[in-house]
């Protein structure tokens, strides 16, 4: 039998492959000859929720989309946003991205797009929606537990992998949200304006190394406005530099209801119109079905007209066609079963809770006065009754968040794994501390004050009389906390955590705090709880996972994607008010921010010395400005509709900010407004670092195991220009590499630098340049924690 399967994949192999990579292009030419115009145009626009049309006469299959980044969603209803309720699609809910970019370690990126993809291609869908790789401007985006933090090297890294691993399937992914959709607030129609440096060295990198390093099978157009054209037909973005520069050959797919203009969608770029609101029956319901889409009946028309050059018509078609071979034609494998993917198999269960182990960070591990020793990991033969308190031990995390909704097969949560695993020796008890509501899009339900209280009341009388007590709190997939189409309202956690997990601190001694969340939070009871774990959305083993940390059993080894300000104003985009979030009519920009008709701004403006100071205490005075206008009444705030926003941090956003604030004093006062780096992470054994050399372009450093138990160290190069013509961040992350390492053990990790690691992006002549001289090297635990630096001549 094996041998049969055997003879039958390599015949394949042999014969059909080579006939299908050289061909692709040939067969897209000899269906392209006997189609009609309608036929093509056809290709262009929805068919259903999730569904595109092939060209059923010539027997070209249909494109089957489904979100999303994290697993593959549920079964949505033909013509409307409802589940479907099959019986056959519960998958394998893997960590959101922000735990996945938490690990540093690229080869988990790869395993979890594999995993992805054979789950996708089981469920017959053609293109995945996702990875989503949005940088981390705001810790209140709604969004950001589904993109990859705050740095475009690291997304760079994780998402080359994924799509690597996810295409290999024969799926493809569809990297969103293309581009600078960084909030949800007014996500619709903000216009953002950056300048061209931000743009390209830090908001395009992740899209640019998804297209030329991944080759992205296809890419989806965000919602929000740049110069003043919504990003799905821009063309600037879409058509000069990702199709034009970039050479990308794949189809730009708009967001669901991101296209609003014929001549801008034919002409820049957009290839594929998916969600225009529709009921999709041409003439019922409001009268508005698929063929209205504005690439339906009235490109047609204009393409009859002569308005449409047909050389525009066939690029969308052949790019339409190739996204459908690319993912509908049999692999070829050596396995042939691989053709058609797999579900909820032991190695995507085994993936989700690997992925899960590395990402999760401890965050804080103090050793106890009284103990000789910290907490954590957790002795359980010490304690007979432990106490779980908090929503999230007991919360099904896949569920709610919009798009990225998942049917999980089974979802097993930290209290049962607790209970299984500990329940025999110790008598594990569970008080829920504070409670939520129901998961819903765009809407909350309103938690009386007596309910928070009585509850906070029975958490902290049992705490007082447990051994243990573990709280596992934080955000979740409601409305107005890690969810799409809204952002949160505030830094702080909600449903008063922060007086409860106070509160507990008080009660007993022996807590443990995890927060779950896709987003940084406000700590005001950091100094009162003597350890901190930081969870993300982890998935099916979500459980496991977690107390494989807490335990002991795995020792953790995640690092903060991203930066954990002390206040939300600590966070440049919070700095000016409305104009750097979420935006505001733009009559009311003060005048300093009137970049002109074209809204481009120059980094040398937005970077003088002083200039962003300047404006933030000028616009700290005025009340129009400064008044936030997102509302409290339980929905989402659309705006007036025009509103633009400013990224006025320019290139120095996440850590690159705050070392800049560093080292010209700002910050001088208040210490540091960092809690926890970018970066930065825990470990139960510790690691000491050699003196780093250079030899050539190659620094390598040394990296011992100090610990008594084996752990794993992310070991990070940054890159500091020591005089340029331009400004330029203190230093920015360009490799890193994650080691593993037994006790005393100790390896070398080294970094070739290639020059264009050394290069800025010029505005004035449009290019990536280098400016030679010389260049710092940082080797780092952090961003924050420089092990060593060595110079580099260039
Ligand atoms: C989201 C996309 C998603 C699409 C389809 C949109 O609202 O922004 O990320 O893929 O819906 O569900």
């Amino acid at each position: 039998m094996i041998k049969k399967h055997w003879i039958t994949s390599l015949l394949l192999a042999v014969t059909a492959f080579p006939m299908m990579a050289q061909n692709l292009e040939q067969q897209i030419d000899n269906l392209l000859k006997q189609m009609t115009l309608e036929e093509k145009v056809r290709l262009s626009y929805a068919q259903a929720k999730f569904c595109s049309p092939g060209v059923p006469r010539l027997g070209v299959p249909e494109l089957w989309t489904s979100d999303g980044p994290h697993g593959v969603r549920m079964e949505i209803n033909w013509n409307d946003w409802g589940h479907a309720h099959w019986t056959n699609d519960a998958i394998t809910a893997f960590p959101a991205l922000t735990c996945l970019a938490a690990t540093w370690n690229p080869e988990l990126a790869t395993i979890y797009g594999k995993s992805i993809g054979e789950e996708a291609r089981y469920r017959k869908k053609n293109v995945l929606l996702g990875p989503g790789v949005n940088l981390y401007r705001t810790p209140l985006n709604g969004r950001n537990f589904e993109y990859m933090g705050e740095d475009p090297n690291l997304a760079s890294a994780m998402v080359v992998n994924y799509i690597q691993a996810l295409q290999s399937n024969g799926v493809s992914c569809c990297v969103k949200h293309y581009a600078l959709n960084e909030q949800e607030e007014f996500r619709g129609h903000v216009n953002v304006i950056v300048s061209d440096r931000a743009l390209r060295e830090l908001y395009l990198r992740p899209f640019e190394a998804a297209v030329k390093q991944g080759k992205a099978w296809s890419l989806m157009g965000s919602y929000n406005q740049y110069l003043d054209q919504h990003a799905s037909h821009n063309e600037v973005l879409l058509k000069k530099i990702l199709k034009e520069e970039w050479g990308f050959d794949g189809a730009v797919i708009s967001d669901w209801g991101a296209t609003h203009n014929t001549d801008e969608a034919a002409l820049y770029g957009l290839d594929l119109e998916m969600g225009t609101y529709t009921n999709g029956l041409t003439s019922e319901g409001h009268g508005f079905g698929y063929d209205d889409y504005y690439l339906g009946t009235a490109y047609l028309e204009k393409i009859k007209k002569g308005e449409i050059p047909m050389e525009v018509v066939n690029d969308k078609a052949r790019r339409m066609l190739r996204l459908i071979l690319r993912t509908s034609l049999p692999r070829f494998t050596q396995n042939p079963m691989d053709n058609f993917g797999s579900l909820n198999t032991d190695e995507h269960v085994l993936a989700c809770r690997t992925v899960a182990q590395e990402g999760i960070v401890l965050l804080k591990n103090d050793v106890s006065a009284a103990a000789g020793k910290a907490l954590l990991p957790i002795d359980f033969s010490q304690y007979k009754r432990i106490l779980v308190v908090g929503d999230n031990a007991t919360r099904r995390l896949t569920e709610g968040g919009g798009s990225s909704e998942l049917k999980a097969k089974d979802e097993v949560s930290p209290l049962r794994t607790l209970q299984e695993r500990y329940g025999k020796q110790a008598q594990i008890t569970y008080a829920q501390g504070y409670t939520c509501g129901g998961a819903y899009f765009g809407r909350i339900d309103q938690i009386k004050q007596q309910t928070i209280d009585s509850l906070r009341n029975d958490a902290v009388a049992k705490a007082k009389e447990a051994d243990l007590v573990i709280f596992i709190g934080g955000l979740n997939k409601n409305h107005f906390q890690d969810c799409e189409g809204g952002d949160r309202r505030f830094y702080n956690l909600d449903f008063e955590q922060d007086e409860l997990i106070s509160a507990l601190a008080d009660a007993n001694k022996n807590l443990v705090t995890v927060i779950v969340s896709g987003n940084a939070y406000a700590m005001p009871w950091l100094a009162k709880v003597p350890n901190l774990v930081q969870s993300w959305y982890l998935g099916s083993q979500a459980g496991p996972a977690l107390i494989d940390i807490l335990s002991g059993d795995v020792c953790p080894s995640g690092k903060t994607p991203f930066t954990f300000a002390r206040e939300l104003e600590d966070y440049p985009a919070h700095k000016l008010g409305r104009v750097g979030y979420p935006g505001l009519d733009p009559d009311s920009l003060p005048a300093a921010f009137q970049f002109g008709d074209k809204t481009n701004p120059k980094s040398a403006l937005l970077l003088q010395k002083g200039f962003f100071e300047k404006q933030a205490a000028a616009i700290a005075k005025d009340n129009n400005i400064n008044k936030r206008n997102t509302s409290i009444d339980g929905r989402t705030h659309h705006g007036r509709g025009n509103e633009a926003e400013v990224y006025a941090e320019d290139i120095l956003l996440g850590y690159r900010w705050f070392d800049a604030k560093a080292q010209n004093g700002t910050y001088a006062q208040s210490k540091s407004r960092v809690v926890f780096p970018f970066g930065f992470g825990l470990s139960y054994t510790t690691f000491a670092y050699g003196k780093p050399t250079i030899s050539g372009n190659t620094v390598s450093v040394t990296v011992r195991n100090t610990g008594k138990v084996a752990g794993k160290e992310v070991v990070q190069f940054y890159v500091g220009d020591d005089k340029a013509s331009v400004v330029r961040p203190v230093k920015e992350l360009k490799h890193f590499e994650k080691v593993s390492l037994q006790p005393g053990e100790e390896k070398t990790v080294s970094y070739q630098i290639a020059d264009d690691d050394l290069k800025f992006f010029d505005e004035n002549t449009q290019q990536w340049t280098l400016e030679p001289g010389s260049f710092t090297i940082y080797v780092a635990a952090s961003s924050a924690d420089v092990k060593g630096k060595v110079k580099y001549v260039r």
